[in-house]
């Protein structure tokens, strides 16, 4: 017989079961213990009347520990205020490894000490809830490029060259080769895939030594990158909008009661529907004006800009054609205006800030190396690149979205350390 999970009890009402799982909380009252178990799949509490029960069993369910692990027996009831709405008129009670001073309590805990026992931490309701969310954000992504006819292409991880920047490169020494380097993007290497295949994406972890210290940096994160054949920048942002409407739409619908858990407000994200506001760059320095902020032209937007520009919308906004100075050297010009690049940015309202940053790329030879050489980056590391410009170049365009920046929004958290298992920012890279 499979094991029966927790929130699979509604096949079993009134039927006796044995359920294995931790001891999440417990109280008493008399003649009555209280156990509410967790199996990951749920919550359960387990009830034990004293003349129901063994003595060896009563006594044990009051002396176990919080998250000792234990299988109890009893009989399914139907009950509407328990959590899960099942509860369990339990017998029985056998210890599997008794926990002794878990050190996570219910009462409040600094960050640090959360995040130096992140492996326990892991347990609790929220964190739960977190990564149930983040799992079914992954599942929303692969679902919405694969139902389009994507081709998932897994890009190398150890790259001879930087593809956003040389200042923020992870290097590591690469047997008689030299250096070799953690990738910051997949991009260069799914534009090579949308020659081939037309339409691809990309998904994985990618690295940033950036030293920010921020609630929005990791040093590793996720990322996922589509890249189309043929698509200009204006495809580009049509097919954003609908790739958030639908994973945010997705996550509402599907994960409602981890929503609560975390009790979040989603009146906002109810609101991501297409289509999605556009301003350039120069109207969104015009509403850094109307508030009173003194911008100068080609800079690059702060979080704080982008905080303010996001506010005066109810929804994600784009952000397009930036100043090319400010953006990665890859980026197709303006035909209209060179100064520009045909960038997009897509800012989360409630001060999420970029969630997505996207370009139509460079699609000539020429212009494509004289930017390499503007740069300063390695030619012979390019060549390769270059050779998509050579042989059929076409328009394309693709966007990456950091997961974990949306998994924070979604959740609506404070800060992106809670979206990953086991986050690696410039101060932490334990547990
Ligand atoms: O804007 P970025 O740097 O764009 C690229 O890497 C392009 N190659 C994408 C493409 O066009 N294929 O990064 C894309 C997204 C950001 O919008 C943000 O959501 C996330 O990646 N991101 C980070 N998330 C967490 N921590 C960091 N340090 C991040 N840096 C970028
Ligand atoms: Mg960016």
């Amino acid at each position: 017989m499979d094991k029966i999970s927790i929130n699979t009890l509604g096949k079993y009402v009134s039927e006796e079961v044995t359920i294995k799982g931790w001891l999440y909380n417990k109280r008493s009252s008399g003649k009555i213990k209280f156990i509410v178990l967790r199996d990951g799949s749920g919550y359960l509490q387990c009830v034990y009347f004293k003349g129901n029960v063994t003595p060896e069993v009563f006594e044990l369910a009051d002396k176990l520990g919080l998250e000792s692990s234990i299988a109890v027996t009893g009989k399914v009831k139907a009950e509407q205020r328990a959590p899960g709405g099942f509860e369990l008129d339990a017998t029985g009670l056998e210890l599997i490894q008794e926990s002794v001073d878990y050190p996570i309590t219910p009462k409040e805990h600094g960050t640090e000490f959360l995040m130096d026992h992140r492996h326990l931490w892991l347990r609790s309701s929220k964190q739960v809830a977190i990564l149930k969310i983040r799992h079914r954000i992954v599942k929303a992504i692969r679902d919405f490029f694969d139902n389009k006819g994507f081709t998932l292409m897994d890009p190398p991880i150890l790259t001879p060259a930087a593809c956003e920047g040389t200042s923020t490169l992870f290097e590591t020494p690469y047997f008689d080769l030299g250096k070799a380097y953690l990738t910051q993007s997949g991009q260069l290497y799914a534009e090579a895939g949308a020659m081939a295949l037309g339409k691809v994406y990309t998904f994985g972890p990618t690295f940033r030594a950036e030293k920010s210290k921020t609630r929005r940096h990791l040093t590793e994160f996720w990322m996922v990158e589509p890249e189309v054949a043929f698509n200009d920048l204006n495809d580009n942002m049509d097919l954003a909008e609908e790739f958030l409407e639908y994973v945010v739409q997705t996550v509402l619908i599907d994960k409602a009661e981890e929503l609560k858990v975390l009790e979040r407000d989603t009146t906002k994200l109810q609101k991501v529907k297409c289509p999605l506001p556009r301003i350039s760059y120069d109207e969104a320095l015009e509403i850094l004006k109307k508030n009173g902020i003194d911008f100068k032209w080609g800079d690059d937007l702060g979080g704080a800009d982008e905080t303010i520009i996001s506010n005066q919308y109810d929804k994600p906004v784009m952000v397009h054609r930036y100043p090319s100075e400010v953006k990665a050297f890859y980026m197709k010009r303006d035909p209209e205006n060179p100064k520009l690049a045909l960038a997009v940015d897509v800012l989360a309202p409630e001060g999420y800030g970029e969630v997505i940053g996207g370009s139509q790329r460079e699609d000539n030879y020429d212009l494509l190396l004289s930017r390499i050489e503007e740069h300063n980056l390695p030619r012979e590391a390019f060549e390769w690149y270059l050779d998509l410009r050579k042989y059929g170049s076409v328009p394309h365009s693709g966007f990456g979205l950091g997961l974990e920046r949306t998994v924070s929004w979604i959740c609506g958290l404070d800060h992106i350390r809670e979206t990953i298992p086991f986050p690696r920012m410039i101060y932490r890279i334990t547990p």
